[in-house]
């Protein structure tokens, strides 16, 4: 792989790397991951329009925040911008931080991308931020989710009851978690 041609690679794997957002990204296909209902149905997002307005307020917090790590996914093989990945809210007392991820562009879903893209994320919380955990809920239903979050070493911890209305039915979530010892246990490349 020609590292030298990936545009303002941050962390790179086999098949994406990790960028940060860039303001030109909000004219590409960014804005219309949240537009596709099938995407968003296990989302808040899909809830309302999105509008230039409210990516270009996203923008200005990715760029500028000390406790959340937005980055932008991106294929090597075209610098495809595909989807984002995120740790928030992180709390420098506890060492902790949520994950989250969305992988847009349905084109390259069920190929590894989240997958990848959350090992990097992982590895870098874990090496370069100090965190000692990574956590996030998702709805029990969003399979596809909890496998890439599986496969990416987290497990779940619990469920919660009736978190989320999701087509005028309540749904729980799932509570999963990744300490850093169990992922560099499972993933010795990344110590
Ligand atoms: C969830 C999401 C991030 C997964 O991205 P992805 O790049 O397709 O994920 P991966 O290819 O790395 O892994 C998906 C796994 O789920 C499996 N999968 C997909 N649909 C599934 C289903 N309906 N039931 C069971 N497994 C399913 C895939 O086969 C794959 O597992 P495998 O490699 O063992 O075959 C992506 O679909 C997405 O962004 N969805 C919308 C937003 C979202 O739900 N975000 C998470 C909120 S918590």
């Amino acid at each position: 792989m020609n590292v030298k041609r990936l545009e303002h690679p941050f962390l790179v794997g086999k098949q994406v790397y990790l960028r940060g957002l860039q303001r030109s990204d909000i004219d590409g296909p960014w804005f219309d991951w949240f537009h596709d209902q099938d995407n968003t149905r296990f989302m808040f997002n899909g809830s309302r329009p999105n509008s230039r307005e409210s990516m270009e307020a996203f923008y200005e917090h990715a760029a500028t925040s000390k406790d959340d790590l937005i980055l932008a996914i991106c294929m090597n093989e075209d610098n495809r911008h595909v989807g984002n990945i995120s740790l928030q809210q992180v709390s420098w007392f506890y060492r902790r931080a949520e994950l989250g991820i969305i992988v847009g562009d349905r084109s390259v879903q069920g190929r590894g991308v989240a997958t990848e893209a959350l090992k990097l994320i992982l590895a870098h919380g874990f090496n370069r931020l100090n965190l000692h955990k990574v956590y996030l809920r998702v709805e029990e239903g969003n399979k596809a989710a909890r496998r890439a979050f599986e496969k990416a070493g987290f497990v779940e911890e619990g469920i919660l009851r009736d978190e989320i209305l999701h087509h005028r039915a309540w749904q729980n979530s799932v509570y999963m978690g990744v300490l850093e010892d169990e992922f560099f246990k499972t993933f010795p490349e990344f110590a």
